[in-house]
């Protein structure tokens, strides 16, 4: 596909609607051009952030030094929050890259995420409470040791400490910010006499680039393109300035970058009347602005700013909403999926999502085309702002001729059609052909569980 040059995109249907879709194509154009410029900002913020503490682009040390070497054994536990769901995992490790996992997931309600701190974490306390009872694992024994996965910008102090800086991804809980999460985490498990330790607190991304390394030692990032998106990657000490700790035994660090920060300054992205939209109906209005164009939380969102704003035009559904359409959050992320992987002459798995789903009383195939076209145009450019990150990574530690294995996680990288091919055709456009031979993308699904426990289980060893 030929992405640089701007592509004429063609829906059947009256000049008007024509013409409105290829303004909307424009708008959400992201040119090779502009991919170069957005890169070399991102290289600027990532060197920023490992200058000096509260960058836009935060560039955590995470504690965790060196890399897995597949022999690690022992059970662990492994929290895991900040996705979709809250998930409490019991980790076996055998040694020889291999591993038994355990998990059940639990809901986390709307009250809880926006409630206060101290109920959240005393829901996750009966979480891993009905966990151990249905496990069967002996409560009474010796500490339980815990990799707490808690997928939020955290300011690490230690390997088990730190505080939470703001929220993201619709989480607003009282009386967090500027708390220890582990400290509270902790006593919530003390008031219910659990004996489980918090060995580790592991943002998702680092737990991911942990899991490929244990099975694969080219790993060098960990990814989440999922409900927000971020990566982290292995850094070497004598670049983390800001480093002012005692000096630490191995020459890297796992650094996580909070890159869905990037640009809240919004010089290099262009963004679209539909992207400010979601922003200021937000809970978090100017920050997170790079998660806001890639992550499964917005895609929705901002397809729906479209639509509505179509057939505010009366160029889409003859003029005519559903109140599912019209209200903040209906279209889900996982329908963009449905409706871009639709392959019926009719577009028939649209017309479901548009009518059984969404309650739009009719809708006619130039309608489903053009929202088919919409789906890609916001997806396509979440794909190659993705690539823009990689790329700065890449640049960054020097790995394009070397090469390395991304390992990434998340539902918009395994289930959004076609996003790993519209990332990499970004790599392509910046480094040339060659790129796709050197590096490669690894799906490390639900990784971030493997991947808190062997730390837990690293930072125990090292206590
Ligand atoms: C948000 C969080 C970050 C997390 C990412 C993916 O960006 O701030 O810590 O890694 O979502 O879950």
């Amino acid at each position: 596909r030929k992405v640089s040059a701007f592509t004429i995109h063609d829906v059947d249907g009256s000049s008007a609607q024509k013409e409105a879709i290829n303004g909307i194509a424009k708008e959400f154009e992201v040119s090779t051009e502009n991919l170069r410029t957005i890169v070399k900002q991102f290289n600027e913020d990532m060197d920023k952030g490992l200058q000096r503490h509260g960058a836009t682009v935060a560039m955590i040390p995470s504690y965790v030094q060196g890399r897995p070497t597949g022999k690690e054994t022992g059970k662990y536990l492994a929290l895991d929050l900040g996705g979709t769901n809250l998930r409490v995992c019991e980790v076996n490790l055998l040694g020889d890259s291999k591993v038994t996992i355990h998990q059940q997931k639990f809901v986390v309600s709307n009250e809880l995420k926006t409630g206060e701190m101290r109920h959240l974490c005393d829901y996750i306390a009966d979480c891993v409470d009905s966990f151990l009872t249905e496990n069967g694992s002996d409560k009474l024994d010796n500490d339980l040791q815990l990799g707490f996965t808690f997928s939020f910008p955290v300011n690490q102090t230690a390997i088990n400490r730190g505080t939470l800086m703001q929220w993201t991804k619709g989480f607003s809980c009282s009386g967090a910010v500027g708390k220890d999460v582990v400290i509270m985490l902790q006593d919530s498990f003390r008031r219910k006499n659990l004996n489980v330790h918090i060995a580790a607190i592991v943002n998702d991304t680092v737990g991911t680039l942990m899991a490929n390394g244990y099975r694969d030692p080219k790993s060098h990032m960990g990814v989440i393109l999922g409900t927000g998106t971020n990566a982290a990657y292995y850094e070497t000490m004598d670049k983390i300035v800001k480093w002012d700790q005692a000096p630490t035994s191995t020459k890297e660090m796992a650094v996580n970058m909070e890159w869905g920060a990037f640009d809240n300054e919004r010089r290099v992205i262009h963004l679209t009347t539909y992207d400010n939209k979601l922003d200021r109906e937000s809970i978090n209005p100017r920050l997170q602005t790079y998660e806001k164009l890639i992550s499964g939380m917005y895609l929705g969102e901002i397809t729906r700013n479209v639509l509505v704003s179509l057939i505010d035009r009366s160029l889409l559904f003859n003029g005519l909403s559903s109140p599912d359409l019209n209200k903040q959050w209906a279209f889900e992320t996982a329908y963009m999926s449905t409706i871009e992987s639709d392959a019926t002459k009719d577009l028939s798995d649209t017309q479901h999502v548009l009518e059984s789903i969404l309650g739009l009383p009719m809708t006619t195939l130039v309608d489903r085309q053009m929202v088919k076209k919409v789906c890609e145009f916001v997806g396509v450019r979440a794909a190659r702002v993705s690539a823009a990150g990689l790329a700065a990574v890449l640049s960054h530690s020097n790995l394009v001729e070397e090469g390395c294995t991304i390992a990434i996680d998340g539902s918009v990288f395994e289930f959004y059609p076609n996003f790993a091919d519209n990332m990499m055709a970004g790599l392509k456009e910046l480094f040339g052909e060659q790129i796709e031979n050197k590096v490669k993308f690894a799906l490390a699904r639900d990784g971030s569980g493997l991947g808190a426990a062997v730390i837990a289980m690293m930072a125990h060893r090292a206590a």
